[in-house]
């Protein structure tokens, strides 16, 4: 049987540690699905189109890495897709307690259904899109955190 992962997010935006979860994901399974989450944020940095469209042309190469959204409950949507597994990162102890808390109650909704928990490289533990939202709204260079089709992106949200 062929393994399905759904990495759920905002991906508001897109950043380099985000594409070195799916990275490991994309190796590990035999497709996964970053399923951008449907009103997160009440007041995101980028829409759920060009959310989707920065995804879909950063992983355009990688054909086994696909780009969808969702709403309501996660599990759902795992299991709409059938989907075998969960995939979340892991960046510091911080991220633990809710990540646990939420991959208990996962299980608890759908047994069926594991959450695989992935570290990223070193130099992408202190990344978030939060703070790269930060430094694109106060005009700052967030070019080394993100991909290049991203940081173009930023940089029309500046003179926005
Ligand atoms: N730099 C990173 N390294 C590893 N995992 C990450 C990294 N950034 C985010 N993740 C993981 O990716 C998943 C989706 O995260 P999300 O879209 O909330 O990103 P975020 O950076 O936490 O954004 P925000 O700051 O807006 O909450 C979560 O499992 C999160 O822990
Ligand atoms: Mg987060």
């Amino acid at each position: 049987m062929a393994t399905l992962a759904v990495y759920p997010g905002s991906f508001d935006p897109l950043t380099n540690g985000h594409v070195d979860i799916i990275s490991r994901g994309a190796r590990l399974f035999d497709r996964i699905v970053v399923a951008i989450l449907v009103n997160a944020e009440k007041a995101p940095l980028f829409s759920m189109a060009e959310r989707v469209e920065i995804a879909r042309a950063v992983f355009k190469n990688h054909s086994n890495v696909e780009v969808d959204t969702f709403d309501g409950l996660l599990v759902d949507y795992v299991e709409r897709k059938r989907a075998q597994a969960i995939v979340r990162g892991l960046r510091a102890v911080s991220d633990f307690e809710f990540e646990f808390q939420m991959a208990l109650m996962n299980q608890r909704l759908k047994p069926q259904i594991e959450t695989v928990f992935m570290m990223p490289a070193e130099q992408y533990t202190f990344i978030s899109s939060t703070l790269i939202r930060e430094i694109a709204i106060h005009g700052g260079n967030a070019g080394e955190f993100v991909d290049p089709i991203v940081a173009t992106e930023l940089r029309k949200k500046r003179k926005d």
